[in-house]
């Protein structure tokens, strides 16, 4: 069964690999080695990360105890991180994270979040819709995604 937690100290590492095989496993029909590789490296700095997870306090999706997908929400409706595992993709995972992230975020009048070509679909059956499609460098590497916003009817 999959729970939903909010973030504890100590998992960062954990996180880290979700974030490392979501893209890997995840993106290569959508992005080129070269893009996937900038993205989430294979070497990165522990305590950057450490510091970016802490700060984000992303909900914590688990599979029978194991991490499995991680998401975040910040206070203005942004969604930054939005991760599921690469073994664990397809599998109703990220249906009941984004959830439980709807569901917090439920009284904000807008959420958003800057969407992968590959997450586009899951983000609009979830009510997101296209703003604008963008190319951003991520360490030196063009790639695309897309502005996407959520607008509820309570806000
Ligand atoms: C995109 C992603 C978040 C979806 O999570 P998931 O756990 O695999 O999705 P689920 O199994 O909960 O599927 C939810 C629904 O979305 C659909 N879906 C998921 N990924 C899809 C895709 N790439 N294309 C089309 N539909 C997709 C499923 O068919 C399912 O539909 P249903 O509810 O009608 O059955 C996840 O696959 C992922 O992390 N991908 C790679 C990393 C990434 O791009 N993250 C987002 C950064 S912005």
């Amino acid at each position: 069964m999959i729970r939903v937690d909010e973030f504890t100290p100590g998992i960062e590492p954990d996180l880290r690999e979700v974030f490392h095989s979501a893209i890997h496993h995840g993106c290569i029909r959508d992005y080129t080695a070269e893009q996937t590789a900038a993205w989430a490296p294979e070497h990165y700095d522990r305590e950057w990360w450490t510091l970016l997870l802490r700060r984000l306090r992303p909900f914590v999706a688990r599979d029978g105890g194991k991490i499995v997908g991680y998401g975040d929400l910040q206070e203005d409706g942004y969604i930054d991180h939005f991760y599921i595992h690469g073994e664990h993709q397809g599998k109703g995972v990220g249906n009941v994270l984004m959830g439980r992230i709807l569901g917090a975020g439920a009284a904000r009048e807008r959420l958003y979040s800057h969407v992968s070509r590959t997450a586009r679909p899951f983000f609009e059956s979830h009510g997101f819709s296209v703003v604008k499609c963008q190319d951003v460098q991520v360490r030196g590497v063009w790639m695309q995604n897309y502005l996407m916003e959520r607008r509820n009817k309570a806000g």
